[in-house]
């Protein structure tokens, strides 16, 4: 497998799950971009976007992503907001199959939740939150060449579907 494996899809998805248990299956390293985000600020998701903003946070995440694209044969694991930027759609597609995780949104809020580091949905509402940034960011979403629904939280069972659709790509 010389592409990459890129993970996209909405905040609680199971994207860092999925890229895990891919990176296990398939002998191949596992990058997450948060990740290198936070390392290189030397911070927290939430305290860049408290410090410095959400604009900030995405130039950051786009120098990342650049970095990123140039591997070979591993599992990336996205930030939800990563098809916002289109050089990042660019970039990524270049690089390998990028394969989109849904989840319906009741159950995306019952996961941010149990984890709830997620700057964007620290509001008031937080589904109508979520269906709102759903919405919004579909079409970006929708370009990805395989799709998997994980609401039903059976990971290893989805993350076993994805590479059978990979080895179809
Ligand atoms: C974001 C998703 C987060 C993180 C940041 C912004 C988004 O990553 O990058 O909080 O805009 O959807 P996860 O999707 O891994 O939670």
């Amino acid at each position: 497998m010389k592409k990459n494996l890129v993970l996209i899809g909405f905040m609680g998805t199971g994207k860092s799950s999925i890229a895990r248990i891919l990176s296990r299956k398939l002998g191949v390293p596992m990058v997450s971009i948060d990740d290198l985000i936070e390392n290189r600020e030397g911070k927290k998701i939430a305290e860049i976007f408290k410090d410095s903003g959400e604009s900030y946070f995405r130039s950051v995440e786009s120098q990342v992503v650049r970095d990123v694209a140039n591997h070979e044969s591993a599992v990336i694991d996205c930030g939800g907001g990563v098809v916002l930027n289109p050089q990042n759609m660019l970039a990524l597609k270049k690089s390998g199959v990028l394969i989109h995780l849904t989840c319906g949104p009741e159950e995306i809020l019952r996961r941010i939740k149990l984890q709830p580091q997620r700057p964007l949905l620290d509001v008031a509402d937080p589904l109508a939150k979520i269906n709102e940034l759903l919405q919004e960011r579909q079409p970006y979403y929708s370009q990805a060449d395989i799709s998997m629904d994980t609401t039903d939280g059976a990971l290893e069972k989805a993350a076993e579907e994805i590479i059978k659709k990979v080895r179809h790509e």
